[in-house]
């Protein structure tokens, strides 16, 4: 049971930790924004929490803003691969947050067919964060990589997802779904980045999203509200976006769908 004071204790550990990891990638060029920091915060105290240990991915560097959120939130005996074609530009700053990290020289579609990046990392990851190159072949490599890779109760993470440049990778990320009897799925899409997990973990991150990121999210700088209209085997996912006028409700349509897309099994 867990007491209100406990409750407010978290929530300001989050609300800390937020504005910290917001303020050193601040100090970092690059394209995280405000809002999936607070997410990936959010999912990392949730992680924290609930005991979800091991190493982090990330394709796609350039100069460590989001790599920079990645190594404030490792534990002990974890470690951050950092892989990009371009070198990481000043090893000095990823250095001052955290020395847990590996950076990797090189492109990440390649490596899903390369023993030996496949030999060099760990077998298991519990987050990945894919911001490489974008290109329908590029998604398709990396979600291939990461299906064997990702441990119980790991996160994938597409960017630049819903972005009308980059829609090939909404195509191929629903293409290997669909063909490659995938055993992942969509979670949430916010801000940018759909997050993905093993279909087992839906029900363990919903109660997460529904109970705990929104109001995560609501209680630092955002007034976001959270979506989902259908409940349907092949997609269920949640969404989570900024409310386009304030006094909208934090869950959409419960007042012509009432709740019954926001229940927990
Ligand atoms: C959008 S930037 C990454 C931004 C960073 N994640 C952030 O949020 O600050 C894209 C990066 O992907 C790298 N890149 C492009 N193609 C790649 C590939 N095939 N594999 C790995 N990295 C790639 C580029 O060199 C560039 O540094």
């Amino acid at each position: 049971e867990i007491s209100h004071s406990d409750e407010w204790s978290v929530r300001v550990s989050f609300l800390e930790s937020y504005s910290e990891a917001k303020t050193t990638a601040s100090k970092f060029e690059g394209m995280i924004s405000p809002l999936s920091i607070a997410i990936f915060q959010s999912l990392f105290a949730f992680h924290k929490a609930n005991d979800v240990t091991g190493d982090l991915i990330e394709f796609g560097v350039f100069r460590g803003k989001s790599a920079s959120v990645l190594l404030r939130n490792l534990n002990s005996g974890e470690t951050a691969y950092l892989v990009d074609v371009v070198g990481c530009p000043d090893f000095a700053r990823p250095d001052a947050i955290s020395g847990q990290y590996e950076f990797i020289k090189g492109k990440g579609n390649t490596f899903s067919v390369s023993d030996a990046f496949a030999k060099s990392v760990p077998a298991s990851f519990r987050l990945s964060h894919h911001d490489g190159s974008h290109r329908f072949n590029n998604v398709i490599a990396e979600m291939t990589f990461m299906e064997t890779r990702l441990a119980p109760r790991g996160i994938v993470i597409l960017d630049d997802f819903l972005n009308p440049a980059y829609m090939q990778v909404v195509a191929a990320s629903f293409n290997y779904l669909a063909t490659r009897s995938s055993g992942l799925e969509f979670l949430p899409y916010s801000n940018n980045k759909a997050y993905l997990c093993h279909k087992e973990d839906f029900d363990f991150y919903s109660r997460f999203i529904i109970e705990k990121l929104l109001s995560d999210i609501n209680s630092a700088e955002f007034d976001c509200m959270l979506a989902r209209s259908d409940n349907h085997p092949v997609y269920r996912a949640f969404s989570l976006y900024p409310k386009n006028r304030p006094g909208l409700p934090d869950f959409y349509g419960t007042d012509f769908l009432g709740d019954k897309y926001y229940r927990l099994g």
